[in-house]
């Protein structure tokens, strides 16, 4: 089994002091730092782009930022946050043209490559690409804001996508993103994730370490 692997998602840090906020979850023990970016139009909200990547990644974070893009067209952005020091790249199948090509481009500029599937997206369009992919991300709310509800479906898309990448024989993780908690990680992990999104959960906490331990615990248990 793979490790399971903490992403806290910047979305909801406080961005007048990201550089410390960022710090600040790193020592509560990220493995990732999930980097949301949305345009205003592929979903119905604006945040940060690849100058914010660059600054961090000069900053000092020391670990590897997994850039979730939540914008259309895709390719232009895979090349300017591969640039900008980007470690994990994903996208949504809707939002290019060439789902293959966008993946290969993201490998070819040295970033682990991954696809999200949306709630109400259907799988198959991991069926021609398995071999393309590092992660699979899939949305347990539709994208475009921290804080939303799980949504509970979420749990069987898991555990089929884990069929479907056992069928295949490749090593490719599973990410959750929306909604994650600590009372629902565990339930989330058994079904066959292993990589865990998590925005309001941490950053809406003082504690951000008292929370991280507590998901911990629970993927222990
Ligand atoms: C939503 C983003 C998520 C979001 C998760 O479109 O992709 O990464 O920040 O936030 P929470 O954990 O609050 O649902
Ligand atoms: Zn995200």
């Amino acid at each position: 089994m793979l490790p399971f692997l903490i992403a806290p998602s910047i979305l909801s840090a406080n961005f007048a002091f990201l550089g410390q906020e960022v710090d600040k979850v790193i020592q509560a023990g990220a493995d990732l730092i999930h980097f949301d970016v949305m345009d205003n139009h592929y979903v119905p909200n604006l945040t940060i782009g690849p100058l914010v990547c660059k600054s961090l990644v000069d900053y000092g974070v020391s670990k590897p930022i997994d850039v979730h893009l939540m914008v259309e067209p895709v390719d232009q952005m895979i090349e300017s946050f591969a640039s900008a020091g980007a470690n994990r790249i994903s996208f949504h199948p809707e939002a290019t043209r060439h789902v293959d090509r966008s993946l290969q481009l993201i490998t070819d500029n040295g970033c682990e490559a991954g696809l999200v599937i949306n709630p109400a997206t259907s799988l198959d369009c991991l069926e021609h690409v398995m071999d393309k992919l590092d992660f699979v991300l899939l949305m347990s709310v539709n994208p475009g804001f921290g804080g939303q509800q799980f949504i509970p479906h979420t749990l069987d898309k898991i555990r089929l996508v884990k069929q479907r990448i056992q069928e295949s024989g490749k090593q490719i993780r599973i990410e959750i993103d929306g909604g994650v908690k600590v009372d629902n990680i565990r339930s989330i992990a058994e079904a066959g994730a292993d990589t865990f999104v998590a925005g309001s959960a941490i950053f809406n906490q003082p504690d951000y370490k008292h929370v991280i331990d507590q998901m911990r615990a629970e993927l222990s248990k």
